[in-house]
């Protein structure tokens, strides 16, 4: 197979889908790979190293598209490239689908077939390319959290962890996964007061284990969280329902409950959010205020550390994007039933059920159509 990556081109991102070592993989595996120039010089990986290892370096986008047939992305394609699609098209990369209807109708009309990194969902229930990207941005969820909390940058001027005689911070994370866990350890770590909420009653015994008592756990009913907001000077969004739009878990009238200058950090924003006030922001101009609360609502947080970020995310997506190149799209969706969970869209139809779901079409289960 001829498998491609473009430079990424969101704003402020800075990671590539592929390092030389995956280079390396699929040149050894008997696949071609070309890789536009300057695509992983945001992650510190010269042209020079990928073509060390057998890659060509293509001179733009339109030229990598047009010489593969296979594209590895990281986040979900941008307008200009959405054009260069056509049917011949396998893309495999970051799409949250669910929060971006014009998006899913260009992939519909491209005919491409597109699989994305976050709806790859193993035997457990697990989402094992979300995972990695989950961890870092947990990590700087608090970072970012504790950062706007700072006077000057609208926040409440309150240091986490206090300092003796002054108590310190409260964080609340609702959503308990990979990055509401990740966002804990952190806030732990600056020794925060941190309560963590979560409808899953299993994966709040994992984190109470996991917390060994320096956090608290919490079932996440509406009341529980009504009633733990007005103490909250950070509050860290983190819930997903796989595939489907974010539940809004905290309200517009829930904002009216908190402390002025308080900050919301809504990680589940690329799945349009769990705050019925959050909307994307970039790393740019990452805040603005809604009734009164700061919101911090960046929807490629690990963009901006794409030294540990690349490296991550290809030690977890290398072994399905070379999967898919040496079986073939089609092989692959009927050999690996992981993969077809992943596929969002196929031969014009979307194929995922909680996308179409998202934007009220029906799904065409893959298997129909391999
Ligand atoms: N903004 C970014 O740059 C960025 C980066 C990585 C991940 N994310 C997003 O962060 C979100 C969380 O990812 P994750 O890997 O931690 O997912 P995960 O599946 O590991 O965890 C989600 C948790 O939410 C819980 N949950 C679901 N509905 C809930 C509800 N109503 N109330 C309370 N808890 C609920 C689930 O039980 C689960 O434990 C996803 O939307 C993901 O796409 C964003």
């Amino acid at each position: 197979m001829n498998v491609g990556v473009p430079t990424e081109i969101k704003p402020d991102e800075y990671r590539v889908a592929l390092t030389p070592a995956g280079v390396r993989e699929l040149v050894d595996d008997g696949h071609a790979v070309v890789i536009q120039a300057g695509a992983g010089e945001g992650s510190a990986i010269p042209d020079a190293a990928y073509a060390a290892q057998g890659a060509r370096i293509a001179p733009d986008a339109p030229t990598v598209f047009a010489e593969s047939s296979m594209i590895l992305g990281v986040k979900e394609p941008q307008p200009s490239e959405v054009a260069l699609l056509e049917p011949r098209h396998t893309l495999f990369t970051y799409l949250h689908l669910a929060a971006d209807r014009e998006l899913t109708e260009g992939l519909v009309a491209s005919g491409a077939t597109c699989v994305a990194y976050e709806t790859v969902e193993d035997d457990r229930g697990r989402l094992p390319l979300l995972a990695p990207m989950s961890e870092v941005a947990g990590k700087i969820a608090t970072q970012a959290g504790a950062f706007m909390l700072e006077k000057p940058l609208g926040g409440r001027g309150i240091l986490l962890g206090g300092v003796p005689g002054v108590a310190a911070a409260n964080v609340v994370i609702i959503g308990g996964g990979v990055v509401g866990m990740n966002a804990a350890f952190i806030a732990i770590g600056m020794e925060a007061t941190v309560f963590v909420y979560d409808r899953n009653i299993d994966r709040l015994r994992e984190l109470d284990t996991a917390f060994a008592g320096r956090a608290d756990t919490c079932f996440a009913s509406t009341l529980a969280i009504e009633e733990r907001l007005p103490d909250a000077d950070l509050v860290v969004g983190a819930v997903l329902v796989h595939g489907a739009r974010a539940p809004h878990v905290v309200t517009r009238q829930h904002l009216g409950l908190m402390k002025r200058n308080a900050v919301l950090v809504d990680v589940s924003i690329d799945q349009g959010g769990c705050a019925e006030t959050s909307r994307p922001t970039s790393h740019a101009d990452p805040i603005y205020v809604a009734e009164g609360v700061v919101h911090y609502c960046v929807t490629n947080m690990p963009g901006i550390v794409p030294h540990t970020s690349t490296y991550a995310l290809t030690n977890a997506t290398l072994s399905y994007a070379l999967e898919i190149a040496d079986l073939g799209l089609r092989d692959a969706l009927q050999k690996r039933p992981v993969l077809r969970s992943a596929c969002n869209v196929l031969d014009g139809r979307i194929t995922h059920p909680n996308v179409a779901a998202a934007i009220g079409a029906q799904a065409t289960p893959p298997e129909t159509l391999v």
